[in-house]
């Protein structure tokens, strides 16, 4: 497994928490070697190991950002076997090869549904698949959307008490906690993150902190409008 498309912070051995780690299901390997050469972003297994275990006991999820499906069959693996995942991706060049890698991982058709749409225009129409409440959202899209998404998520109403939100590549190979509107005025995709991350952080509905793992995972628990 290559780690170099991801950023490793100092100190983490990455290559000793593999070795103790169990093999990766076939279906997710598949992915790896489908995505790689053709530079296809997935979440890399670390993460993808997360996502199984913070998808435990979650039944009803929403992905924003499909591909090949990586993460989606991770969410799947983790999830009670009666648990469903609503997962949005307007590029069917990418997703439409996923379902074959969700069903070699096992995972029945019926448990995954994909919305084949820009996310933000699948939640302005009210697309009933996306109505919620979610028990765990999973936000792995457009940079400069994460905070529309999550607004989405909040103001929409789709969010259970107590669903965790989680976002990839929130600290962007580093740059995001570098990031200065001095030195990255126009780079958009860090400015954005680095909203995002901020606006998580300090909105008293959630409870959330940032992984150091894959490209950064950010996790927030949702308290409820109440906070
Ligand atoms: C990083 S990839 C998702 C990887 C996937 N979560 C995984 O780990 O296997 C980002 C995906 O977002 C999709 N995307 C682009 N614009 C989008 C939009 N407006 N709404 C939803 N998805 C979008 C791209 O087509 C791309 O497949």
């Amino acid at each position: 497994m290559k780690d170099d498309r991801t950023w490793v912070p100092d100190g983490v051995d990455l290559d000793w928490i593999e070795s103790i780690a169990r093999p990766i299901p076939p279906a997710a390997a598949a992915i790896e070697a489908a995505a790689e050469p053709l530079g296809v972003p997935i979440v890399d297994r670390h993460s993808g190991r997360v996502l199984a275990a913070l998808a435990a006991g979650r039944r009803r999820i929403v992905e924003v950002g499909t591909a090949y499906g990586n993460s989606t069959l991770w969410l799947a693996l983790g999830q009670p076997a009666d648990g469903t995942i609503v997962t949005i991706d307007p590029d069917t060049e990418r997703t439409d090869i996923a379902r074959g890698f969700w069903r070699e991982g096992g995972i029945a058709d019926e448990r995954i549904v994909q919305v084949t749409a820009p996310a933000l225009d699948a939640f302005a129409a009210g697309d009933p698949r996306l109505a919620g409440p979610f028990d765990l959202a999973f936000i792995d899209a457009l940079k400069p959307e994460y905070g529309a998404y999550l607004d989405a998520l909040v103001d929409g109403g789709r969010l259970a008490d107590g669903a965790l939100v989680v976002a990839d590549n929130v600290l962007w190979s580093g740059r995001v906690a570098r990031w200065t509107q001095e030195t990255g005025g126009d780079d958009r995709n860090t400015a954005a993150l680095r909203a995002f991350c901020e606006q998580v952080a300090a909105d008293p509905r959630f409870m959330s902190s940032i992984l150091p793992l894959g490209d950064g995972l950010l996790l927030a628990s949702w308290r409820g409008a109440a906070g």
